[in-house]
């Protein structure tokens, strides 16, 4: 197929209000097997059929799977790049990796969407798999992150888009793909607070009220800006990200849900080495003094052509 009729999935949906974050297991059997594999032919149909109710609500779903089930569901050849998440860190500063088979990404304005289309896909799957984690993100205040600062500035946008968040002819069979990278975020929000707001800037690498970047002058190495900012060749490398808050303020919790695509996860694993590990070693991303991962997942997404093709 030429590389210009594949379709991607609705990876570069714009900003929404609204997120649900679904990472499951696939349990063993041909007929769950079966369950995901009619799932993916028919999900464009399910979102369509939900979406159309609020033609203004944006409703989006990214399916991602993981490497331990990519070829008992879809056969050789797996994308290239395809494996387990792999812990980065130690001590008390460590990506985790848990367990996750399959990622849903649905995204909406409203969450009365996002919540009717995966009860929708739910039914769908029925006893096929076991949900090991479902986050409902939420946008807080001018589109910040729940520590107070504006989240997704420095997203790639336009042209820059799909180039850095789309597999090209690197991966032919694969082409229009994406991986996608998971972490749940815990937060220490009295310890954050605790700081004064100059603390936090220099932390983030911005300001907080006008999200500014800090001037090379006085912007720390260790900011989290510096350390997930990459070259190669000279050029800067990019990846999509799309946090959300949540939380259960009752509870105490109060969370991150990082999600970051990416052509390779190359540049993602980079990134978590740079904050977990540091740049230069040592120098690492002190928002980790704040925040704790609690889960970590890499997915494989692939086009939307490859999941209609599951359907045949
Ligand atoms: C604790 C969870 C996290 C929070 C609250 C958070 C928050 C932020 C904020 C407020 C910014 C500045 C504005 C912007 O450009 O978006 C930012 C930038 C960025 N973050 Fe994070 N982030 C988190 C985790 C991560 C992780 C795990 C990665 C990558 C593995 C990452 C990658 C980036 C990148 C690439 C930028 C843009 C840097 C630049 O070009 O200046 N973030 N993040």
């Amino acid at each position: 197929m030429n590389v210009s009729e594949i379709e991607p999935q609705a990876v570069d949906t714009p900003i929404t209000r609204s997120a649900l974050f679904i990472v499951a297991t696939l349990k063993p059997g041909s007929d769950n097997r079966d369950s995901v594999r009619s799932l993916c032919g028919d999900i464009a149909a399910l979102v369509r059929s939900v979406g159309k109710r609020v033609p203004a609500g944006n409703l989006s779903c990214v399916m991602g799977f993981g490497a331990s089930v990519w070829e008992a569901l879809f056969g050789a050849p797996r994308p290239a790049s395809l494996h387990p998440f792999r812990e980065i860190g130690s001590g008390g500063r460590v990506a985790v990796a848990t367990p996750g088979d399959i990622l849903l990404h649905i995204r909406a304005e409203h969450m009365d969407l996002c919540f009717e289309l995966a009860s929708q896909i739910m039914t769908r799957l029925g006893s096929a798999v076991t949900v090991v984690d479902e986050v409902q993100g939420f946008r807080y205040f001018d589109m910040r992150s729940i520590i107070g600062f504006v989240d997704g500035t420095e997203n790639p946008s336009g042209r820059e888009l799909g180039k850095f968040t789309l597999v090209g002819d690197e991966d032919a069979p694969f082409a229009g793909g994406s991986y996608v990278l998971v972490q749940k975020y815990l937060h220490d929000m009295a310890g954050w607070n605790g700081l004064s707001t100059t603390e936090q800037e220099h932390i983030i690498g911005r300001t907080k009220l006008s999200d500014i970047e800090l001037d090379a002058s006085v912007k720390p190495s260790c900011s989290h800006s510096s350390l997930t900012t990459l070259e190669k060749d000279g050029q800067e490398v990019k990846i999509l990200r799309d946090n959300m808050p949540f939380g259960r303020p009752g509870a105490g919790e109060f969370g991150t849900y990082f999600i970051g695509y990416a052509r390779s996860p190359e540049p993602i694993e980079e990134m978590l080495e740079n904050m977990f590990i540091g740049r230069p070693p040592g120098n690492y991303d002190r928002l980790l003094d704040y925040s704790r991962a609690v889960t970590g997942g890499l997915f494989f997404v692939p086009s939307a052509t490859f999941l209609e093709s599951c359907a045949q």
